[in-house]
């Protein structure tokens, strides 16, 4: 962290992105969570590198109009104030928290920064997100935000349907962040059925069907609000998962979409696994490559289509590109990335698994298999979700068969 700045016992002065906040001394090397003075998480600076880099593109390439960004859950407030700093065309930004000393700080925090909280573009406020949401949905005098952002800890799920109701019907943005990541990766099984209605899976690539889920309920809670949602960029990084989807209104489009959930089906007995749509769904229970009918198991229901934007992805990497920020090279690792996962299949290949199976004194570079699952005619890229797993539409036994006499050469 750096430029660090004691300015009196309570807190200190720190720097993130272009902007300096001060957090509670106690705070700084607290482990983050709910006990902190107001929250602040350094290893979360890529989520707020991200989401100000995700905000700007949204707004040179869907926002018909300037800004009216509701942070509904600002911490110490910078998230907000680096969008104030960063971002052009803010006309009206909300910085909300429930907590009464951050509310305190977040004042603080924008005179620190020469943010000027007397004219009518900023508004800090100490309201229950719900409760705002709400708020702000009935004002009829009020022009509806185009940008909410949804940071909670742990689930998001109380608080996605009064956002829907308050954010712009078409071509709003909407930023969601999850943490209870052992609720959507299957740890918890039942407390996802509980929350996001529907069945994880603990595999190999529970951390996309994780994502999926996320995506499928927020979907959800869109359609019985009229809208839906396109998923610009979903990505996990250092336990959390972060997404952010455009709204739209287009009846047609929501029952295309509806009839695009579906499931992912796995054997845990040979790694087979194969997606169905809602349309598509008939009795499924035994494994068509091993033959066996009790390893066979599913998620679901979950949104099986793009997690990501091609267009705006680029936009992104052309504006982390010129950026300053010291997470660069990370972001565009895994931006890159998110580009090529686009149009592959909905799971990955744990390649240390495979080889642990086979026996294979060695694993090929990442890119070496690639490369030779292309040649054989077949989709490969690697996965942002995890780095030593890869995505192709190969089968299971056609990919072992080539690590195996990878490793015979
Ligand atoms: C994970 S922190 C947010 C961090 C912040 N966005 C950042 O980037 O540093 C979650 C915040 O949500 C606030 N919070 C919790 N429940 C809330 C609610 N119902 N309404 C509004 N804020 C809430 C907490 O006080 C806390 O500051």
């Amino acid at each position: 962290m750096s430029n660090k700045n004691s300015i009196n016992d309570n807190l200190i002065q720190i720097k993130e992105g272009n902007s300096k906040i001060y957090i509670y001394n106690d705070d700084l090397d607290a482990i983050p969570s709910k006990s902190m003075s107001v929250f602040y998480n350094k290893k979360m600076e890529i989520n707020r590198d991200i989401t100000s880099l995700a905000i700007q593109s949204y707004y040179d390439l869907y926002a018909k109009d300037n800004l009216v960004i509701v942070d509904s859950m600002a911490g110490s407030g910078i998230s907000s104030i680096r969008l104030l700093i960063e971002c052009k065309n803010i006309e009206k930004i909300y910085i909300n928290d429930i907590n009464p000393v951050s509310e305190d700080l977040i004042h603080k925090n924008l005179i620190l920064n020469n943010l000027n909280e007397d004219n009518t573009k900023i508004k800090v406020m100490r309201n229950d997100a719900n409760l705002l949401f709400n708020k702000i949905a009935f004002k009829s005098n009020h022009k509806k935000p185009n940008v909410i952002s949804i940071d909670p800890w742990g689930t998001p799920n109380y608080f996605i349907d009064s956002a829907f109701k308050a954010i712009t019907k078409n071509n709003g943005l909407m930023c969601v962040t999850a943490t209870d990541t052992a609720v959507l990766f299957g740890v918890k099984p039942n407390v996802c059925l509980r929350k996001y209605m529907a069945k994880p899976l603990h595999n190999e690539f529970c951390k996309e069907i994780g994502t999926r889920i996320l995506l499928y309920f927020i979907s959800r809670i869109a359609n019985i609000n009229n809208m839906g949602i396109i998923p610009l960029l979903s990505f996990y990084s250092n336990h959390f998962i972060r997404v952010f989807v455009k709204t739209f209104k287009n009846k047609n489009l929501i029952i295309k979409n509806i009839k695009e959930y579906g499931y992912i089906f796995y054997c845990k007995k040979c790694g087979h696994r194969f997606s169905v749509e809602n349309k598509d769904l008939k009795n499924i229970n035994i494994c068509k490559i091993c033959k066996s009918d009790i390893d066979l198991n599913y998620a679901g229901p979950l949104w099986l289509n793009k997690i990501h934007e091609l267009e705006f992805l680029n936009k992104i990497l052309m504006l982390n590109n010129k950026s300053d920020f010291k997470n660069k090279n990370r972001i565009q690792k895994i931006l890159e990335i998110c580009q090529d996962e686009i149009d592959m299949p909905p799971n990955y290949y744990n390649l240390h698994k495979i080889c642990k199976k086979k026996n294979c004194a060695s694993i090929p570079k990442i890119e070496t298999l690639i490369e030779i699952i292309r040649e054989k005619g077949f989709k490969a890229s690697r996965t942002h979700f995890d780095f030593i797993s890869i995505k192709t539409d190969m089968e299971i036994k056609s990919l072992e068969n080539i690590l195996s006499n990878y490793n015979k050469k």
